[in-house]
């Protein structure tokens, strides 16, 4: 969608979107829209049910008097509340309001009003982000669609009394946008188009933004001792990678320990030998989500060139059973030089990350690490698909975290880490086992898995099993890959880790 900005002035054609706030108040946009049309505007209100809560939408087709082909009002709520977040929700229902009547081009009034904290440019420049978030389509498999079926609207243009701030604003935002997108194509491509080595090769593309991108073989792997994360490639055709992005944009301090995100990429899990049931399997194809933020993260920081140091570090793999797939019982070592028990060949995403994790601290000392991954369906039971969990080590990052989560509506919820639940995955045969005693905690037992590949460095775990996909639409969300974690991790490093 191509986004522009310009100066308040009321439009002669075309579709217009005007605000209305909580009680049928019109913002001085619509009311003077209101006043050109006769009093149209107010008709059109009082024969529905709209009353400009937030995020309700009234579509006025033609409006007698008025030369628009369609005058959208947007509820706006309490001008109070009107929040950066709660602008890019109001860009978010804009856009499917804008398609369900074809409209290929709208244009926003957006008013200074009194009670607004939010400057009204920054305002503007957050409700086109919003409408960009929410008009992601995956659609390149679908050759024979209509026009019909497909959204119309192409063009939008956001109308505010500063518009050089509202450009201002939406540069980082634009760049933001693009990391999401970048996630979301990751996480929506089939595992037979995306596997290791085709995954790697698209993260290339990310040395065109400054940042270096190596990829580690099997060969490279193998000398480095990562026998956990080779042992659950080892029953795929598609031999495994390590992919690591560096991005140093600390300027000054260009020295700077890094911060560094570490991604679960399995581009396919069938489970291995403990083979997944048939029903829904096809899921599994996002089980690389947590790559896939890690690779839009680095884009979006790279991209509004974040004056941090990052890296960025995926391991990716496809989890199939095999002639020469790793077997239940079978040991193996990892990188640490710990050994692993392997009971259950499904619950090969922590083995990966095993090994990304000591790869990580060993080479890079960085000042923290933040894993996400597909981890459990046990974090699917217990937080449902409205928040991830979050296990840490650190109770200020950990607190971070949380505050970045609820800032761009992308929650976390923390859970425990103990020795009670470490002892349970001690096994009798080597150093430690890759699952619990039982389905009990079995969220909690993954991540003491991973904590023990960690050293003092500060961690935190992000168990996105239950919100990397979404089978509804949400404001800033299409349904289908979400991108869960690149807004909130870019929120994180611009609130602490620039330096500025
Ligand atoms: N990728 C799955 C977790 C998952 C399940 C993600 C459902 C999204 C939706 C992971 O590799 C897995 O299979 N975990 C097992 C662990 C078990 C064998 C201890 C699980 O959750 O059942
Ligand atoms: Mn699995
Ligand atoms: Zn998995």
């Amino acid at each position: 969608m191509e986004i522009t900005f310009g100066g308040l002035r009321v439009p002669d054609s075309g579709t217009v979107v005007a605000g209305v706030l909580e009680g049928k108040k019109l913002a001085p946009s619509a009311a003077e829209l209101n006043r050109r049309g006769g009093g149209v505007l107010v008709r059109a209100i009082e024969a529905t049910r709209f009353t400009g809560k937030k995020e309700e939408a009234l579509v006025v087709p033609a409006p007698n008097g008025l030369a628009y082909d369609r005058v959208v009002l947007l509820g706006m709520g309490k001008p109070a509340e009107l929040s950066a977040l709660a602008l890019q929700r109001l860009g978010g229902v804009l856009v499917p309001a804008l398609n369900s009547v074809g409209a290929t081009a709208a244009t926003v009034l957006w008013d200074k009003m009194p009670g607004m904290r939010l400057d009204p440019g920054v305002g503007a420049a957050n409700l086109a982000h919003g409408a960009v978030l929410r008009s992601y389509r995956f659609d390149k498999y679908r050759t024979r669609q209509k026009p019909e079926q497909k959204p119309s609207l192409e063009k939008l243009m956001v109308l505010s009394p500063s518009q050089a701030s509202a450009r201002r604003a939406y540069q980082p935002l634009e760049r933001i946008a693009a990391g999401v997108f970048f996630t979301r194509d990751l996480v929506s491509e089939p595992a037979n188009i995306l596997y290791p080595e085709s995954f790697a090769e698209r993260a290339k593309a990310l040395s065109q933004l400054g940042i270096a991108v190596e990829v580690l073989d099997e060969k490279a792997m193998k000398k480095l001792g990562m026998g956990a994360l080779l042992g659950v490639g080892q029953g795929s055709a598609k031999p495994p990678r390590l992919l690591v992005m560096q991005y140093n944009g600390a300027g000054r301090a260009r020295g700077k320990a890094p911060i560094a995100f570490i991604g679960k990429g399995v581009t396919f899990d069938t489970g291995g030998i403990s083979l997944k049931p048939a029903a829904g399997m096809e899921e599994m194809k996002w089980d690389m989500a947590g790559a896939g933020v890690v690779v839009g993260l680095m884009m979006a920081l790279a991209g509004r060139k974040a004056r941090a140091n990052v890296v960025g570090i995926a391991g990716l793999v496809e989890n199939m059973p095999d002639g020469n797939a790793q077997r239940p019982g079978d040991i193996v070592t990892t990188m640490s030089g710990q050994t692993v028990e392997v009971l259950n060949t499904d619950a090969e995403g922590r083995l990966v990350l095993a090994d990304a994790l000591w790869y990580c601290q060993d080479r890079f000392k960085p000042q923290f690490m933040i894993d996400l991954a597909t981890l459990t369906g046990a974090i699917v039971v217990a937080l449902g698909h409205e928040h991830a969990g979050l296990f840490s080590n650190n109770d200020q990052l950990a607190n971070r975290l949380l505050t970045a989560g609820k800032a761009v509506e992308e929650p976390l919820w923390r859970m425990p880490l103990a020795d009670v639940y470490d002892r349970q995955i001690d096994s009798d045969a080597a150093d430690v086992k890759n699952i619990g005693g039982g389905r009990d905690a079995g969220s909690i037992t993954a991540a003491q898995f991973l904590q023990r590949f960690v050293n003092k460095v500060p961690w935190a775990h992000l168990d996105i099993a239950g919100v990397a996909w979404s089978k509804k639409d949400a404001p800033l969300t299409p349904k289908g890959g979400t991108a869960y974690g690149v807004r909130l991790l870019n929120a994180l490093v611009e609130a602490h880790y620039e330096g500025r």
